[in-house]
């Protein structure tokens, strides 16, 4: 039988914790303090980490009661050791140790990015020998090769500067709208027409391609967005917001999904996997699968409680990890908050 696996995670502003075995979620558990950031319009570092501290024994207490298991049936501890806030990766890796070390069970320290694109193995069964992962969120927005999820994981591309989430958040506030605007600027831009204003494609031009072919570039977009919306109150216009909102989300999104389906080209694979937070937007959501199927590639995407940052995501990369009889990480490695994508484990 395959290892039971418990997976942490608590790199931002969840406490995640699931129990995973095999490719099968027995059960997962999230507690969020983003509530306590609205009023601050941002992640508040230590508020993050003293509610992860306040959440880690009474979220790992509830997903042991729901899946029916003791804490001495588990066989191996996963946890995210990175990227992430230092201070709530730090709670998470303490308590990893702890049990551990308590149970005296394997320690698995792997990545929280890898983990996004892991978790759709538990909804959408067992990986292509090759795929890509399109990682979108609030802090990330990565393009991988992945040969392996547990060992051969290839950065292709990152964002030079904001997360696509980020951007749509920024917007947002441009827009007047609230705390995480993200969501808002997607139900804006349902209503608007994303051909209305021609916003620039970042990192889109042709001596873009040799350098930056799969890399992402949000803030000169941001500032094209400003700008615009400052151009309209020195004429006195009404602002159009739906319109702004939609073709903000189509510059967005027109570049992730381009720039995947030319690495799923240029890499010869046929699979797709989209996975953070942002994933949620129904403007990628639409472009991917639509232009993912002209292609004809599979785009697997997961339910949204899946995208957003849980336990079951930690506890799916470590059961690879453990099945792929990679060693365990020890109790000797520290938090990264840099990770590097390339490592997918300790
Ligand atoms: O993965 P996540 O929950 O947290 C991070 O690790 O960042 O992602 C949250 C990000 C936020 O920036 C939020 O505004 C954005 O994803 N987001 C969206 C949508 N839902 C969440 N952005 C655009 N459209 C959405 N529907
Ligand atoms: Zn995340």
């Amino acid at each position: 039988m395959d290892p039971l696996v418990l997976g942490i995670e608590s790199t931002c502003d969840e406490t995640g914790i699931a129990l995973v075995r095999g490719r099968e979620l027995l059960h997962d558990t999230v507690a969020s303090s983003m509530e306590e950031h609205a009023r601050f319009g941002g992640i508040v570092p230590e508020v993050a980490s003293r509610a992860h501290l306040e959440s880690f024994v009474p979220t790992l207490n509830s997903t042991l009661a729901a899946a029916g298991h003791s804490l001495e049936e588990i066989d191996a501890v996963a946890v995210a050791s990175g990227p992430g806030l230092v201070g709530s990766l730090t709670v998470g890796v303490a308590g990893a140790k702890a049990l551990a070390l308590a149970l005296d069970k394997p320690l698995y320290a792997v990545n929280h990015v890898v983990g996004h694109a892991a978790v759709d193995e538990l909804v959408h069964g067992e990986f292509p020998s090759r795929f890509l992962a399109l990682i979108v969120s609030g802090g990330h927005s990565s393009l991988l090769l992945v040969d392996d999820i547990a060992t051969s994981v290839t950065e292709l591309g990152h964002t030079l500067d904001d997360a696509a989430g980020e951007a749509f958040d920024k917007v947002g506030r441009l827009l007047g709208l609230p705390y995480p605007g993200g969501p808002h600027v997607d139900a804006l831009a349902r209503e608007g027409d994303p051909a209305a204003i021609a916003f620039p494609r970042g990192l889109s031009k042709p001596h873009d391609m040799v350098e930056h072919a799969y890399d992402f570039s949000f803030s000169g977009l941001k500032t094209a967005v400003a700008r615009w919306l400052e151009q309209c109150e020195i004429d006195g216009r009404a602002v159009p917001k739906e319109d702004v909102a939609a073709s903000f989300a189509a510059a967005v999104t027109d570049v992730l999904v381009t720039k995947t389906l030319r690495a799923a080209e240029n890499h010869h694979v046929d699979t797709v996997v989209i996975g953070g937070g942002f994933s949620a937007n129904s403007q990628l959501r639409d472009a991917a699968l639509m232009r993912g199927q002209e292609a004809g590639l599979t785009v697997r995407i997961p339910p949204l409680r899946f995208c957003t940052d849980n336990g079951a995501m930690i506890a799916a990369l470590g059961s690879a990890v453990a099945r792929s009889g990679v060693e365990p990480s020890g109790l000797h490695f520290g938090v990264d908050s840099a990770m590097p994508l390339r490592e997918v484990t300790v």
